[in-house]
């Protein structure tokens, strides 16, 4: 059989970016900006899709902005619900494989113990009720579609809340951060190992699986574990200690969010046949590399 041919949406993202380092080198794979596919005009979607050879399309696209979408609640549908369907259509046409990304903030964020794949999903925000309508138009639309939802995402194609503590740190020893919300940072380049397996070598897997790191974090223990990494690794920052502070702080955020997100990856493990290391240690490791020891 010949080789998969992969075509990943979201060339300026975080994780389409990562995915493409990550598989284009071994595996003939096509990255498409919002150029080549705009989800603000579903009526092109198919025709550019038709004329794409792929067998496994990775979409990573969307509006990722639980506060942007709140402002646009009808964008955010259009992009996380409505793109991702027609996406879904398109891919059963053809027999090709959707893998497609969603979120931890499909969950309440009430307490509970790991949100596994099987638990109700029940979103509090914009954001999370246009990704979890998407995970369910692309079940329906494709059955042989696997909705990845990961969480919390770190890594060198776009700065996220490690990098942005480092950089304050770099000016001031004045930081603090959320104490009270928990997930799971998650590194983008682990996600590109669990994806090139989910290819290869589980073709057939389909529904929904937690793609994340093990281990627990809140905004302030992951602020205070990268300036603790950065402070090993000779990078001059002011202080390693971050102040705790309660979600209610930030009382500019427009989305509600959901407190205890924390998922399970008790299936992607036994899938694998790995243990999935702790946050912690991808952390180390992305550090380590984007700040070589000074
Ligand atoms: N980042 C996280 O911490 C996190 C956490 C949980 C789940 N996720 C999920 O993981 C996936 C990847 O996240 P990410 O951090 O890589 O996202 P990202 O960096 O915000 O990238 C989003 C991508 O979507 C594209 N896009 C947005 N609206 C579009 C539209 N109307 N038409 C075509 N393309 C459009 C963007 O293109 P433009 O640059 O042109 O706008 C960009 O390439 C998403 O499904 C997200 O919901 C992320």
């Amino acid at each position: 059989m010949p080789a998969p041919r992969i075509l990943i949406l979201g060339a300026t993202g975080g994780l389409g970016r990562a995915l493409h380092r990550h598989l284009s080198p071994r595996h003939e794979t096509t990255l498409w900006g919002r150029a080549d596919l705009d989800f603000d005009q579903p009526e092109t979607m198919p025709a550019r899709l038709e004329a794409q050879k792929f067998d496994v399309l990775l979409n990573t696209s969307g509006m990722t902005s639980p506060d942007a979408c709140e402002a646009q609640p009808e964008r955010a549908f259009q992009a996380n619900a409505q793109a991702p369907r027609i996406l879904a259509e398109c891919c059963h046409a053809r027999g090709a494989r959707l893998i497609h990304f969603s979120t931890d903030y499909v969950f309440s964020g009430q307490p509970h113990d790991l949100w596994s794949e099987e638990d109700e999903a029940e979103p509090v925000n914009i954001y999370g009720r246009s990704k979890l309508a998407g995970e369910q138009a692309v079940l329906k639309a494709s059955p042989h579609a696997l909705v990845a939802r990961v969480s919390w995402l770190f890594g060198p194609d776009k700065p996220s809340h490690p990098d942005h503590i480092i950089q304050k740190a770099l000016q001031t020893d004045d930081l603090s951060a959320v104490a009270d919300k928990v997930s799971v940072p998650t590194s983008n380049a682990d996600i590109g190992g669990w994806i090139e397996q989910l290819i290869f070598r589980h073709q057939t897997t389909r529904g929904v699986l937690h793609l994340c790191n093990s281990g627990i974090a809140s905004w302030h223990t992951w602020a205070e574990a990268a300036l603790g990494i950065a402070h090993c690794l000779g990078i001059p920052v002011k202080t390693r200690h971050v102040k705790p502070v309660p979600l209610a702080s930030l009382t500019q955020l427009k989305a509600p969010r959901p407190m205890m997100t924390v998922m399970d990856n008790a299936r992607l493990q036994n899938l694998l046949g790995v243990q999935i290391r702790n946050w912690y240690d991808a952390l180390e490791d992305y550090l380590s590399e984007k700040y070589p020891r000074q």
